[in-house]
């Protein structure tokens, strides 16, 4: 636990909290005072470990299994929280996957899959995030904010991605969603923000980065030369969700190595 933890006596729910960015930002708000509840889907055995490894770092934490592109399973996701935390003052939406192939070989099945999750399932915890911020009302002493909300978006809201395009487009609309929310909230002193991650290393892309070519190859993209660690976006999640960042409101802060530079140009155009 830090020193001066930014997020003391605050609640935060990290969807898909058992692997990847999901595990680091959890881990990263428990370590700055955080009570934190790790969602997962699959792998409860690695929710356990989360838990265990922000307890085992001084932190409080549970973990809850929901499909967060299930209305009912987020709801009764955010009545055993409130129930164990007393309310929730930080949501990271952060569960998402992939399936990817080519346009003509993508079945509905993946595209709405990619759609329900990355993009349906932000919307279902942000609403019932908001439901219970406006219930619980301001707590000056804890945040300056009624509630924050952070959208793991991705560099693919701006970089198109060919061969992944259930990807891309659930991470634009992430982008408006976002947005939007953010600007029918501003007035209610919530915060909706999103973290723009590139290339970082998790299981997600575990094929851009476990050969030393396909390593190299990726690294041709990432100006700065390595790829991010889940650890980078969990730094961001934390300042993101503290009031350090209290005048944020409808921005994407993008960690990604530069990769949103166009290095292409570099030596090209
Ligand atoms: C994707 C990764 C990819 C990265 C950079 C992320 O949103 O999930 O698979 O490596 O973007 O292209």
């Amino acid at each position: 636990m830090n020193r001066n933890p930014k997020l003391k006596g605050q609640s935060a729910l990290v969807t898909g909290a058992n692997s990847g960015i999901g595990l680091a930002v959890a881990v990263a708000l428990a370590n700055d005072g955080a009570n934190v509840v790790v969602n997962y889907i699959t792998h409860p055995e690695a929710a356990d470990a989360v838990v265990k490894q922000i307890e085992d770092n001084g932190g409080n934490a549970i973990s809850i299994k929901a499909d967060v592109s299930k209305e009912d399973e987020v709801q009764s996701m955010f009545q055993q929280m409130i129930a164990k935390y007393g309310s929730i003052d930080i949501l990271v939406n952060n569960a998402g996957l992939q399936r990817d192939s080519p346009l003509e070989k993508m079945g509905l099945a993946d595209w709405q899959l990619v759609i329900n999750v990355n993009l349906t399932g932000q919307f279902l915890c942000a609403r019932e995030a908001v439901k219970e911020f406006l219930r619980r009302g301001m707590i000056p002493e804890r945040s300056c904010a009624l509630g924050k909300i952070i959208c793991m978006s991705s560099v693919h809201q701006v970089i198109p991605w060919a061969g992944h395009v259930n990807y891309a487009s659930s991470k634009g609309g992430i982008e408006m969603m976002m947005k939007s929310m953010a600007q029918e909230l501003a007035p209610k002193k919530i915060r909706v923000n999103s973290i723009g991650p590139g290339a970082i290393q998790t299981p997600i892309n575990t094929a851009a980065w476990s050969t030393p070519e396909a390593l190299n190859k990726l690294l041709t993209l990432i100006p700065y030369g390595r790829i991010g660690q889940p650890e980078d976006i969990g730094k961001v999640a934390v300042w993101l969700a503290s009031d350090e960042s209290d005048y944020l409101s409808g921005t994407t802060i993008f960690a990604d190595g530069g990769m949103l530079l166009y290095p292409g140009f570099s030596t090209n155009g």
